[in-house]
């Protein structure tokens, strides 16, 4: 598995920092305020699963899966729900975590969903912001690293549904997707 990866964007140590880092973040601005922290399935489940653990306050987390790729590697901008959150927001202080904001249509989406059913605040908070690959304007509160406009897989991102249980971030080999 590694073999295909043509080298490695952001170490497993470089990661977890950021993520700990981020997680005493949240703890500082939300301390008695019970969010509601939203994973977004598939990609941010490593994300959410270690970044939580440094919160140091009461937090609610739901998921929602949605998807607008599929196996293919150009976004359609068409945003299909997969799994709804179990939470109403109504008046909740909600963050959204992200593994990566690439075109920002799934996140759009998203930001429009939450304030249309009447939440009390959102934060947007993505590990990776590939800010060339844009195509609508979307800028996130927190980004843990900006990265350039490469296919990279690991840490809850994938190919075709490979490389998410890789620690670390990785720019795949190009002969890995050509010819796919
Ligand atoms: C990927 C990634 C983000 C989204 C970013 O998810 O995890 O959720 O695409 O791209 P965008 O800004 O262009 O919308 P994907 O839809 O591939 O589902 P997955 O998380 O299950 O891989
Ligand atoms: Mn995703
Ligand atoms: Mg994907």
């Amino acid at each position: 598995m590694h073999d295909e990866i043509e080298k490695v964007l952001i170490s497993e140590e470089e990661l977890q920092a950021k993520i700990h880092e981020i997680g005493q973040d949240i703890t500082k601005e939300y301390d008695g305020r019970f969010p509601l922290i939203i994973g977004v399935l598939k990609g941010a489940l490593p994300f959410m699963a270690d970044v939580t653990k440094r919160i140091d306050t009461h937090i609610e987390i739901d998921f929602m899966d949605v998807s607008s790729y599929g196996n293919s590697m150009v976004s359609s901008g068409e945003v299909k729900i997969i799994k709804d959150l179990d939470t109403t927001v109504e008046g909740r202080d909600v963050i959204i975590l992200e593994d990566i904001i690439d075109s920002g249509n799934t996140l759009s989406y998203l930001v429009s969903l939450i304030k249309h059913r009447g939440a009390n605040s959102l934060k947007i908070i993505t590990l990776l912001d590939k800010p060339d690959g844009r195509n609508v304007d979307l800028i996130p509160d927190v980004a843990g690293f900006t990265v350039p406009d490469e296919f990279v897989v690991g840490y809850g991102l994938d190919y075709a549904e490979k490389y998410r249980n890789l620690p670390y971030i990785g720019i795949l080999k190009p002969e890995v997707y050509k010819g796919s």
